[in-house]
């Protein structure tokens, strides 16, 4: 399993079962490691649930009534679609990864240390984001400069998502490896086992501390047993390469969508993780999070599952099993179209002329049916007479009117 899973012979490996637990072990190791406490995370992250990723996971904390705790840093996220640099920036990496080195030198500054900057190798939560060709060798470089660890989260973006790699972390470069690396969901596919993978180094200072890593079920021959089996049929089924030729179709066949409809603002992604980005003009990117919603529920009658994410939840995630098929792609992206051109006609957004995403739409929503959008996408759905007992709509009016709200 050990070969399975590392490319090196340095890396040592510890079962478990949840992602969360992945995580929460991976920063005792850095902290154990570097005798630090700092963790830089992400905007919008989310690392688990557990209280000690509560609180590195702006994506909850922001949420509730927590508030960041001194020891936690939020870089901005390297989202070159919306984020604070964008695409027409001259070097994106470099600018995201000097926001991290600022903050390791204000952290300095008032005599606090950092243990460890934590990430997602493509961010899922954060709206399908990923991160511009060279940051995370950037950020390595001032991580480690400041005595800390890299983080690679691979609990929803590993095990061949990507196609061309077997880990995402690995599309970043081979001069780039991180010093921990976490996974857990498709590891087990459905099975609660889940892994941290690190240095001999980093494993050895944190068992000579003394603290062993105890679990009752850490590592039981049952969760073990399933993960070899996943093991296997990624790699009697050639998995990987499906992700990458299935992916490579589909984005294709979505790029075709965004060509056509005026909703679709960005489409990003590698192998079977893809995003649209969905907005109400291209110039400003204004997200479309009433219609992301509308979308996804409709999605749903079409008994397609479909979920929306981003600061905003205007991004549909699409992270489909990794045995999906270009019929299934076909599928999925032709019930997508005629639910845009139905939601596009009743607003009167026209599905043609989008040329490029920076030419500003020519038509926009007729102004009665934006104003009807947001009115209804403030009343509760419980509401509206013509819910189903499975929480469909019929009704085409209340179907437009409510959808948009949840
Ligand atoms: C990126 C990431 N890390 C960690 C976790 C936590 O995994 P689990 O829910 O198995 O504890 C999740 C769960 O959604 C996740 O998306």
């Amino acid at each position: 399993m050990c070969e399975l899973y590392s490319k090196r012979d340095t890396l040592a490996l510890r079962g478990k079962h949840i992602g969360s637990e992945a995580n929460d072990l991976a920063l005792r190791l850095a902290q154990q490691f570097t005798g630090h406490q700092d963790v830089i995370t992400l905007d919008h992250a989310y690392h688990g649930h557990l209280s000690s990723l509560i609180e590195i996971s702006p994506y909850k904390f922001l949420k509730g009534k927590d508030v960041k705790k001194e020891f936690v840093h939020v870089a901005p996220t390297p989202d070159t679609y919306r984020g604070k640099y964008k695409e027409d920036h001259e070097d994106p990496a470099s600018a995201y990864a000097d926001e991290v080195k600022e903050i390791i030198e204000d952290a300095q500054s008032s005599g606090r240390m950092i243990a460890a900057f934590i990430a997602e190798s493509m961010q899922s939560c954060g709206g399908q984001i990923i991160p511009p060709a060279g940051y995370f060798q950037k950020v390595a470089e001032y991580v480690h400069g400041a005595g800390g660890v890299f983080i690679a989260d691979e609990v929803q973006v590993g095990f061949g998502r990507v196609g061309k790699h077997f880990w995402s972390f690995q599309m970043h470069g081979e001069d780039f490896v991180p010093d921990i690396v976490t996974m857990g969901k498709s590891m087990g596919n459905g099975h609660p086992v889940a892994c941290v993978v690190t240095t001999k180094e980093i494993a050895e200072a944190f068992s000579s501390s003394g603290m062993e890593y105890f679990n009752t079920y850490a590592g039981n021959p049952v969760s073990c047993a399933v993960g070899l089996a996943v093991l296997d049929v990624i790699e009697k089924e050639d998995l990987q390469e499906n992700a990458s030729r299935v992916g490579n179709f589909l984005t294709e066949l979505l790029k075709k969508q965004k060509a056509k409809h005026t909703l679709i603002g960005d489409i990003r992604g590698i192998g079977l993780f893809i995003g649209i980005d969905l907005v109400k003009d291209h110039q400003k990117r204004t997200p479309a999070t009433a219609e992301a919603q509308h979308i996804i529920y409709k999605m749903k009658e079409k008994r397609v599952l479909l979920s929306a994410d981003g600061p905003h939840r205007n991004v549909l995630k699409i992270k489909p099993p990794m045995c999906f098929t270009e019929e299934d792609a076909k599928f999925m992206v032709d019930q997508l179209d005629g639910i845009l051109t139905v939601l596009e006609e009743a607003t009167g957004t026209k599905t043609e002329s989008v040329t490029s995403e920076n030419t500003p739409c020519k038509t926009k929503m007729l102004k009665e049916a934006h104003v009807e959008l947001l009115r209804d996408s403030t009343t509760d759905s419980k509401e509206n007479p013509s819910t189903k007992r499975n929480g469909m709509y019929t009704d085409t009016h209340a179907l437009l009117s409510k959808r948009l709200k949840t």
